[in-house]
């Protein structure tokens, strides 16, 4: 089982002889968080740092997980990869074509599941969330004003809806409107996995119970 888990990022011969006290701190919070003598409060903590810098750095492992939702009536799961834009206590927000067929699923099933993995720290999350999408007021007018002037402004200005069938790769042209939305997750459960080389540590938290659990 333990032999499963892919582990190539590991140095073999385990911490190299001299490390820099730059490379040490960078190291510091993730040795720590390895460390058994971690308890849940920490480890929840440092998953929740995680994803808050994961909104605000591109290069971080977890800024684009895969978010799995319920489609075709219940009878199917879809998944795809987003951004992960805006993190606050609980709640982590995408940007999306308010077109997208991930947002009727929503609409119509209003659950999904991210799944983020970080090769640096060996930790997988799954975040189960009830979603919402949002197509007007005051936050969707405010991250429609800064995503404009970038590259990314086009996703959300095509005239056909993702989707649509195209006689050539390059038949998309640019609408009269914009079709931008968030949807906002509220997580509810959190499912935690560290592959160790010593053993792997699994956690569960939800609002009212939290604990270890077999990986
Ligand atoms: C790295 C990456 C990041 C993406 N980020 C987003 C995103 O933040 N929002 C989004 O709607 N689609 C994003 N996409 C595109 C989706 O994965 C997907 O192809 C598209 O949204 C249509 O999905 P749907 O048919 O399930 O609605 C991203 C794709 C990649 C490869």
């Amino acid at each position: 089982m333990r032999q499963s888990y892919a582990r190539k990022s590991q140095h073999s011969s385990g911490q190299p002889a001299h490390l820099s006290l730059r490379t040490l701190s960078a190291l510091s919070g993730r040795v720590l968080m390895q460390t058994p003598r971690s308890t849940l409060d920490e480890i929840y903590a440092a998953i929740w740092n995680e994803l808050t810098r994961a909104a605000v750095d591109r290069h971080h492992p977890w800024r684009t997980p895969v978010l799995a939702t319920i489609a075709n009536q219940g009878q199917l799961a879809d998944a795809r990869t987003v951004v992960v834009r805006e993190v606050t206590a609980g709640h982590l927000t995408i940007y999306t074509d308010a077109r997208s067929p991930k947002v009727t699923q929503i609409e119509e099933h209003p659950y999904g599941t991210f799944v983020f993995w970080s090769p640096q720290l060996h930790w997988q999350v799954r975040a189960e969330a009830h979603l919402t999408v949002v197509r007007g007021g005051e936050r969707v007018t405010q991250a429609w004003h800064q995503t404009q002037t970038s590259p990314q402004a086009r996703d959300y200005l095509a005239a056909q809806a993702p989707g649509t069938a195209l006689r050539e790769p390059t038949d998309a042209v640019m609408g009269e409107g914009v079709s931008f939305a968030l949807i906002d997750a509220a997580v509810t459960r959190i499912d935690w996995l560290e592959l160790g080389r010593a053993g792997h540590r699994r956690a569960t938290w939800t609002e009212n119970a939290r604990g270890w659990v077999q990986p």
